[in-house]
């Protein structure tokens, strides 16, 4: 964990933290800068060996400033909600001591020493996949064991939510609820775990990560738009995320599919419903969202009862919730059929995360995609393919919260300087 001198030590720590997918969405702040929403959420939150940030934090006497690097490159820790998470957490540092070692960080001395932060995200930042999430839930978790933060994860939360909202529900595995809280200082707008990873693990979860030109609109700055002028999102805050979260909260618990499917693509919707209600409206969903939307709506209403649930964040990417493997399997080959990657694609880079549901679906190469049929639900309706409008589907599924990890050859921070490795 550290070198020998006692002036040249380098302490540091090495975590790995989850994304997450809201199923009755946050969307508007109360608090800007404290990052206090109008509304509670609910997340599943994904399996980290498919979607994962790995953040390693050093902390030593020789550092003359706070640096970080993302994915390979320095960016700048000035902003204020990096701030906030650092002052916050420098506040609640315990005192530190390794004899064999020489190290000694007395609660005072954490306040002037200064960190290195070296991160990935095993899924690119640009894709739309709720990076920040990730991405702030492992900075704050990973700088609180170094620091020997002795708060528990509800605390953790709290101080993640202020780098980015949603980030507070990535500190859980399973069914997280982020509670808005109704105190000024946001103390009580934290995260809580409703049910862990294993308790609905026949869940499978397909992320279309659709193809897109378009330059969205930031989050923070839809938000802002929205709270100023939707008068649809003041009913949507009061009125019907209330009834909602109570409803979801009783379906997690009893693991009621049909209801679960129907309440995420409702909130999906309305959240969408209240971008377009924004003055300007915002338009993060595109015609390939849209075709999605239509390909599972035909398919749940064929069936009779829904094998796939769909929700979509600020931007095109659809994430598919099914039932079980064998409805992912059958979602799968429509979304193949539909969506087949461009002749030049290699299906292994088309098709990640849990490769299994591929194989289910009896797909090897690109002549089983060629050669797959229409989805029966179409015979009356004959639906066009386009090949080339997703980027790539991930196989995922529910997973766990954050955790440490030890092998010091997962870190990424060389242990004698201090710099990435
Ligand atoms: N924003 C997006 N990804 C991030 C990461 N891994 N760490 C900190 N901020 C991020």
């Amino acid at each position: 964990m550290a070198a020998e001198s006692s002036e040249k030590w380098i302490l540091n720590v090495t975590a790995q933290t989850p994304t997450n997918i809201a199923v009755i969405k946050y969307w508007g702040k109360r608090d800007e800068d404290l990052i206090l929403p109008i509304n509670d959420s609910i997340s599943v939150t994904l399996d980290p060996n498919h979607l994962c940030t790995t953040t390693s934090v050093a902390v030593s006497p020789a550092f003359t400033q706070d640096r970080m690097w993302l994915n390979g490159k320095e960016v700048s820790l000035s902003g204020g909600r990096y701030q906030n998470c650092l002052r916050e957490l420098r506040s609640r540092a315990s005192d530190f001591e390794d004899e064999k070692k020489g190290i000694k960080i007395t609660k005072k001395n954490w306040e002037k020493l200064h960190v290195h932060v070296v991160s990935y995200n095993n899924f690119p930042t640009a894709a739309g996949l709720a990076s920040s999430a990730a991405g702030l839930a492992c900075l704050v978790f990973s700088l609180a064991k170094l620091m020997n933060v002795k708060e528990d994860h509800s605390k953790l939360s709290a101080i993640a939510r202020q780098g980015s909202g949603s980030a507070c529900r990535s500190l859980y595995g399973g069914f997280v609820k982020w509670i808005m809280g109704k105190e000024e200082n946001g103390s009580d707008s934290i995260a809580v775990q409703l049910a862990d990873e294993k308790h609905w693990d026949d869940l499978v979860i397909i992320i279309a990560v659709v193809s897109s030109r378009q330059k969205e609109t930031s989050s923070t700055s839809g938000m802002r738009d929205s709270v100023e002028t939707s008068p649809l999102i003041k009913h949507r805050a009061k009125e019907v995320v209330p009834k909602r979260i109570i409803e979801m909260e009783e379906v997690i618990r009893k693991r009621d599919f049909p209801a679960f499917a129907r309440l995420t693509c409702a909130d999906s919707n309305q959240f969408h419903a209240v971008c377009l209600d924004t003055l300007p409206p915002i338009f993060y969903m595109n015609d390939t969202s849209h075709r999605i939307i239509s390909c599972v709506e035909k398919w749940n209403r064929h069936e009779g009862s829904p094998q796939v649930a769909y929700t979509f964040d600020a931007g095109p990417n659809a994430v598919l919730i099914s039932h079980n493997r064998k409805a992912a399997t059958l979602l799968l080959q429509r979304l193949l059929f539909y969506f087949p990657p461009k002749s030049d694609t290699d299906l292994n880079s088309y098709v990640i995360g849990d490769k299994t549901i591929l194989k289910d679906a009896g797909i090897q190469e690109m002549k089983d995609v060629e050669a797959l049929a229409p989805p029966p639900e179409t015979k009356e309706n004959p639906t066009q393919r386009h090949p080339g409008d997703v980027s790539y589907f991930i196989c995922t599924r529910p997973g766990r919260g954050p955790v440490v990890l030890t092998d010091e050859s997962q870190s990424l921070i060389n242990p004698e300087t201090g710099l990435p490795k």
